[in-house]
């Protein structure tokens, strides 16, 4: 399984904070927003990572990930033209996904809780998997609806009278055809190759899973001023009450096996003086 971290668009609603900053860059408490999304891949076992972003910001993506190396892991850069959709994620990365499955999770998305590796490594054969969970406003998200035998009904994209309070959260797990069906994918009323088409597409043929995520689970979007400043109170309170820190890379790795307990020590020297640095070279 491969697995894209798309981090592109324009991140408008944040404007004038993103004007000249991409938000996958944002600090998120103590780490930069894209280390939430692609330790949620590491924890899923996935190794072989894209990140794509715009022509403008790849460079400071590559400075800040490098090509994953010291994470026992390949981390690939491809780059978005324009913010054409969610779904464009598939045609950019042909070329890396292969022959493979692959899991795509938005770069603005942060995803925490117990049971988490276990939920997305699970198999899901030749269907596409969604993971929802519930919301206060479904309205701002894709929803899906469950008919009375828990089979999904219908999945609507930011409906204004959602049918359901199961939003979907931006992580996503397709068979390798989702490169082709992706292709055949009418661009929306504003222009997007959405998501929520492709996973209406999986829909229509009946290959499509979806594993609600389940109370001890939290996510959060940070597209908005105010996710954004409710995310970085989330982290800093758990990270502050249980002195571990959620998505330390280098940790994640080590607990993976994806390196040994002197690589993650030593990889603290990238960090500085910081309390990340320090964190890590604690790793026990
Ligand atoms: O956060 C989950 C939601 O993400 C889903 O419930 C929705 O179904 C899905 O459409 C999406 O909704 P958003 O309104 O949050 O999408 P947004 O345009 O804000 O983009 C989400 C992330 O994807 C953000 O990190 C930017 C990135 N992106 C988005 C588009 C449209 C790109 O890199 N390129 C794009 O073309």
């Amino acid at each position: 399984m491969k697995g894209i971290v798309l981090a592109g668009g324009t991140g408008s609603r944040l404007y004038p904070i993103t004007i000249s900053v991409n938000k996958h860059l944002l600090p998120i408490y103590d780490k930069p927003m894209i280390f939430y999304p692609i330790s949620v891949l590491l924890l899923a076992g996935i190794k072989e990572i894209l990140i794509i972003t715009t022509k403008q910001d790849r460079k400071l993506f590559y400075d800040l990930l490098g090509n994953g190396d010291y994470l026992g892991c390949r981390f690939e850069y491809g780059i978005q033209e324009e913010p054409n959709g969610i779904g464009e994620a598939f045609i950019i990365g042909e070329k890396f996904i292969g022959d493979e499955d692959v899991m795509l999770i938005l770069g603005d998305n942060i995803i925490y809780g117990s049971g988490l590796t276990s939920i997305l490594s699970l198999n899901s054969g030749n269907c596409a998997k969604i993971f929802p969970i519930t919301v206060n406003n479904p309205e701002r998200f894709g929803v899906v609806e469950y008919d009375n035998n828990g089979e999904i009904a219908s999945i609507e994209e930011k409906p204004k009278r959602p049918k359901s309070n199961f939003a979907i959260p931006g992580i996503y797990c397709y068979p390798n055809d989702v490169i082709e069906i992706s292709k055949k994918i009418k661009p929306s009323d504003r222009g997007e190759i959405e998501i929520t088409s492709i996973n209406n597409y999986y829909l229509k043929e009946k290959r499509i899973i979806a594993t609600n995520l389940p109370r001890g689970i939290t996510w959060l979007d940070t597209g908005t001023p105010e996710s954004l400043a409710d995310a970085i109170e989330f982290v800093k309170v758990i990270e502050k009450r249980t002195s571990k820190k959620i998505a330390c890379l280098e940790e994640v790795a080590y607990i993976r096996g994806y390196i040994s307990k002197k690589k993650a020590n030593q990889a603290c020297y990238r960090y500085g003086n910081s309390s990340y640095a320090d964190y890590i070279s604690k790793i026990q």
